[in-house]
């Protein structure tokens, strides 16, 4: 069982899936393992580090995209994958989909050599489930502004606006595994809903 949780920088989305680690960590008997794309393994945290410096101005957007890869590589060949194949329950802070909504449509790669980046970073590992926490960009900016941007939460408004709509797309072309949630609910009722979504899944694998 694989969760992920998806949405611009401010959309609450980190917040969710503590929330549902915590509840699931004194629910269930399996195992829970928390990880955030890019980070985790000592590799991808210092690949985290490059991509989000902002001295980094000139890295350009190939180069965005095989460093987010290489860090995800990492993770799902030394973390998630040998977690999923134990029978562990993964809940990452990011995935894939991140990449679509950031790279292609946020930066104008073609979705196909993104499509072609998460398969090679993933080895085919596809989340179960996936929550897409969807926030006006200026909600976003008000929950943001009392931190120091990094490179990415730099980008601009036009960019953030692209990343959002390329979530939506998302969300209508996989509905099925990607769940809209309206972010500007409170903190408990998005919870909830994360956790009968999840909680049903979870009963229906075990
Ligand atoms: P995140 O961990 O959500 O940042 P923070 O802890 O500051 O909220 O994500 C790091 C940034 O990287 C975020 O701006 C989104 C971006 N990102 C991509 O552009 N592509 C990707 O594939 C991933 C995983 C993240």
């Amino acid at each position: 069982m694989f969760i992920t949780f998806e949405g611009i920088d401010g959309c609450g989305k980190s917040t969710q899936a503590k929330l549902l680690e915590e509840r699931l960590r004194s629910t269930q008997e399996k195992p829970v393992v928390f990880v955030r794309d890019p980070g985790n393994t000592g590799i991808s945290e210092a690949i985290r580090a490059i991509l989000l410096d902002k001295a980094h101005h000139s890295l350009t957007s190939r180069t965005e995209l095989l460093l987010f890869s290489a860090a995800r590589a990492q993770l799902v060949d030394t973390v998630i994958r040998p977690a999923l194949e134990q029978g562990s329950i993964v809940i990452a802070d990011r995935f894939t989909d991140s990449t679509i909504a950031y790279q292609a449509f946020g930066r104008g790669l073609s979705l196909a050599d993104i499509h072609y980046a998460n398969t090679v970073a993933t080895g085919g590992i596809v989340p179960t489930l996936t929550f897409f926490l969807d926030v006006p960009l200026r909600q976003a900016k008000e929950r943001c502004s009392a931190k120091n941007a990094d490179r990415m939460e730099s980008a601009g408004d036009a960019f953030f606006e692209r990343v959002i709509e390329g979530y939506r797309h998302l969300t209508n072309v996989e509905a099925q595994r990607i769940k809209l949630l309206d972010a500007m609910l409170s903190v408990e009722i998005l919870h909830e809903s994360i956790w009968e979504q999840s909680s049903v899944l979870i009963d229906h694998t075990t």
